[in-house]
């Protein structure tokens, strides 16, 4: 075990109790070394047993665990208040990892949006929003999205259907509606168009401040190891896995190589002034070309910062 003032600088990487940010955090914790590592997750006993194991098998640390539900704004406000609160390194890293995929039935959020683009977008906007006052001068902020927001790569997902962010947060208000996609995988592939369209306009609204901070976006690819297909039923999974190609399973990744991928974007020096940019595992890439339209992100932007009542003494801070 080291010195725990050795820690000198802190990530906070959401959903990392399990799957993809699991690994993520392992990654830092076994090549970062220096690193305050926030494993962020909405159930405390597996954020608890999560930050246990990643200690004990990585014998390092600098590793807490802090409740953050993205299904709830109240709760994304207060973990950013007890991070304000408590001592630690300053903040270098945001990963933002959590995600849902929901196809039994359209959930809502204590808030009353709709879930996936709740906890997937809205949940993480307001998150880096209200912290990005307490990043390091060059900080790094990550989207993980999915290659499914793009309809020109095979994935066997439908394509997503951005229309306007107010109609993704209520399609209960657009029932007569029928061209919404409102089905639970286009709500996914879309809350993943929204990440990087997300990421973009961070970008750029960072860039025309001057700052060195730097925003990109990653796709994993399909990982068949993680908990993400939860709520398909047995059935649903042999349709999906019937209807997607061969190829496009024997493309499969392994969780752990695409956490270590991932963690890349933080701790690469080679990274230091890459900004905007989408990276398929290690390879920077094209996304979709829906998620380069400045006036969707902005669209999505400004309606997000509405939904979530920013307030714009807050929102000012990146405009
Ligand atoms: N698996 C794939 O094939 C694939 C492909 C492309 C992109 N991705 C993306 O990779 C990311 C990680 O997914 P994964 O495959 O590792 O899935 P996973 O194993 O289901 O992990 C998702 C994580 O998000 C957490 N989470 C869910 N809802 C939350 C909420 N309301 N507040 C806070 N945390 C919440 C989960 O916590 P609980 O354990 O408490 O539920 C879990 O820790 C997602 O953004 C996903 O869209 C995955």
């Amino acid at each position: 075990m080291q010195n725990p003032t050795q820690a000198n600088k802190t990530v906070i990487i959401t959903g990392a109790n399990g799957g993809l940010g699991y690994y993520c955090a392992e990654a830092i914790a076994r090549y970062g070394q220096d690193w305050h590592i926030i494993i962020a997750s909405r159930n405390p006993s597996k954020v608890d047993e999560a930050v246990r194991n990643l200690m004990t098998e990585t014998e390092y640390p600098y590793i807490e665990g802090m409740a953050l539900d993205l299904a709830s704004l109240a709760s994304a406000r207060q973990f950013v208040q007890d991070f304000i609160n408590g001592e630690r390194p300053p903040l270098q890293a945001i990963v933002c990892n959590a995600g849902i995929q929901i196809v039994s039935d359209a959930l809502y959020t204590e808030d009353g949006f709709e879930m996936t683009f709740g906890v997937n977008h809205l949940g993480h906007f307001l998150l880096v929003n209200l912290l990005s006052p307490h990043l390091s001068d060059r900080a790094r902020v990550v989207f993980v999205s999915s290659d499914a927001h793009n309809p020109d790569v095979n994935t066997g997902m439908p394509h997503p259907r951005y229309q306007d962010a107010k109609l993704l947060a209520f399609p209960a208000d657009y029932v007569d509606d029928t061209d919404i996609g409102n089905t639970g995988r286009t709500r996914y592939t879309t809350s993943k168009l929204c990440n990087i369209l997300c990421a973009y306009e961070l970008s750029r609204r960072l860039q025309k401040q001057q700052s060195k901070i730097t925003v990109n976006a990653f796709n994993p690819g399909l990982m068949l190891d993680t908990q993400l297909g939860r709520d398909y039923s047995q059935a649903e999974l042999s349709a999906f896995s019937t209807t997607i190609s061969r190829t496009v399973l024997e493309k499969a990744k392994d969780s752990k190589a695409m956490g270590s991928a991932l963690a890349r974007l933080i701790l690469d020096p080679s990274l230091d002034n890459v900004t905007g940019k989408y990276f398929d595992g290690l390879e920077e890439v094209q996304s979709s070309d829906e998620s380069y339209n400045e006036k969707q992100a902005t669209e999505l932007w400004e309606s997000s910062a509405a939904l979530v009542k920013l307030s714009p003494r807050k929102a000012m801070l990146l405009q």
